[in-house]
């Protein structure tokens, strides 16, 4: 047996697994990601498809998750091993190990801009500078070599610092008393949005839907976020699933953090798109919608200095949250699959993502000219890790539980001594045998055809 295996830790409280698996969940996906690709993709009618992915998908590939991780007791790849030994099973690990590379290196570039808003913020840089002035500088500071670099850095160098100290020091800590607080001001910034002259457009736009615009490539959008947004199909959630203890009720816990993730993202997009619509920002401007859009909100608020100090800080602590789960899943994979160190695995890993993430930056500026299909290296990554790599891990997923695991064993890992009803256990299963994996087959197939087709003619 492997160090890693020995100490391997458990979660102190109910409490302490809802927070750090929400505190994985909520990150950027939900207040960076989730507005701008609801602007880019028409609003409400976007949104409604991703949320019935969320409940239908989403919510059933969690519990799947959580059981395989409780039942193995390993990383995601090491879980597929023990659960299906000498299996191709396995590979459904490794390909979350890659796709937690990818998204880390670019997940330290957006949080790096967060960290430089909060030096934005104490400056004041932003306060007397007209919607067009704050775009321009946005544009300046992600298009520069230099800076997001460093801002990278720090983030990169925090994250893997945190994941050395283990997980239970690291996470329970933090994610407990400040999400709390971000919450709180995404509540603050909501009401001073949608009370902004004009902001009524913005409501529209987000809760009125027109299913008539919606194109198969925002459907495949929908659905890659679902799985980013709730840190899904990657074994994010078989890691954490493995520090659970064996009296944790999975369903609640799964229902617990899944509306948690949907709440905070609704809030996110109610403070965003409304002002995006009163300040006449483009909804479709992309990456840098949030950056563009809030200092605005904070310029017409009292105190906006305060808070936009504050706002900036929890975001990028609830960055943090996320990127460590990332990173997680990589290091229990080096620590218990190559029997490396925790601090070699940790140190090795976040110098592989910043190294990456250091070409997704520069592709903002002066390596924009390089594309790919419609890509930039930054964007890339992201459509390959959201779009494809997420949504795969949970087919395989759902599939596993659905038809390989055994109906027994779920039932005996989700049943929770017989208090979880026999009708939910059905349902579970119709989900994960049939609904998950058929309408990502479903999304797959159209959705690709169209984004290539889309790209090369
Ligand atoms: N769920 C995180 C967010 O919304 O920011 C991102 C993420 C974390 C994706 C962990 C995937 C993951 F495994």
């Amino acid at each position: 047996m492997s160090k890693g295996r020995k100490a391997r830790d458990v979660f102190g409280s109910k409490f302490g697994i809802i927070a750090a698996a929400a505190g994985s969940a909520i990150g950027l996906g939900n207040i960076w990601k989730f507005p701008y690709i609801t602007g880019e993709y028409g609003g409400a009618a976007f949104l409604f498809v991703y949320l019935g992915f969320i409940a239908a998908v989403g919510l059933p590939v969690m519990l799947s998750e959580f059981v395989i991780g409780r039942k193995a007791r390993r990383n995601a790849y090491g879980s597929f091993k023990k659960l299906a030994p000498k299996s191709l099973w396995q590979n459904v690990g490794f390909l979350g190990v890659l796709a937690a590379f990818l998204i880390l290196s670019f997940y330290g570039v957006v949080a790096g801009w967060s960290l430089k808003y909060v030096f934005f913020s104490i400056n004041n840089t932003l306060a007397a500078s007209s919607p067009s002035e704050i775009e321009a500088t946005f544009n300046r500071f992600i298009t520069s070599p230099g800076p997001p670099l460093l801002y990278q850095l720090i983030f990169m160098v925090l994250t893997g610092l945190i994941v050395v100290i283990g997980v239970k020091k690291g996470i329970e800590r933090y994610a407990k008393i400040l999400m709390p607080i971000l919450l709180v001001i995404i509540i603050i910034l909501d009401i001073r949005a949608i009370t902004l002259p004009g902001s009524m457009e913005g409501l529209k736009f987000l809760f009125k839907p027109d299913f008539s615009k919606l194109s198969w490539d925002a459907i495949l959008n929908a659905l890659g976020h679902a799985f980013f947004s709730l840190s899904l199909g990657m074994g994010t959630l078989i890691t954490y699933g493995s520090y659970i203890d064996k009296k944790n009720n999975l369903m609640n816990t799964a229902l617990e953090v899944t509306i948690a993730d949907t709440v905070i993202a609704l809030l996110a997009g109610i403070a965003i798109i409304p002002a995006v619509f009163a300040f006449n920002i483009e909804p479709g401007t992309g990456p840098g919608l949030v950056f563009i859009t809030l200092p605005n909100v904070f310029n017409q608020m009292h105190g906006g200095q305060f808070f936009s100090i504050l706002f900036f800080l929890l975001l990028s602590v609830a960055a943090l949250t996320s990127s460590i789960s990332i990173l997680e899943v990589v290091v229990a994979f080096f620590t218990e699959e190559l029997n490396l160190t925790r601090p070699i695995a940790t140190v090795l890993a976040t110098i592989l993502a910043a190294l990456m993430g250091i070409i997704c930056s520069l592709s903002m500026g002066i390596y924009s000219d390089y594309t790919f299909m419609c890509f930039n290296f930054f964007d890339l990554l992201d459509f390959i890790s959201a779009n494809i790599l997420l949504p795969l891990g949970g087919l395989f997923i759902a599939i596993f539980i659905g038809w390989k695991f055994g109906k027994y064993k779920v039932f005996k890992e989700m049943a929770h001594g017989g208090s979880l009803k026999g009708y939910f256990l059905s349902a579970f299963m119709i989900l994960v045998r049939f609904v998950a994996p058929i309408s990502i087959f479903i999304v797959f197939l159209f959705g690709l055809y169209e984004k290539l087709h889309g790209c090369l003619f």
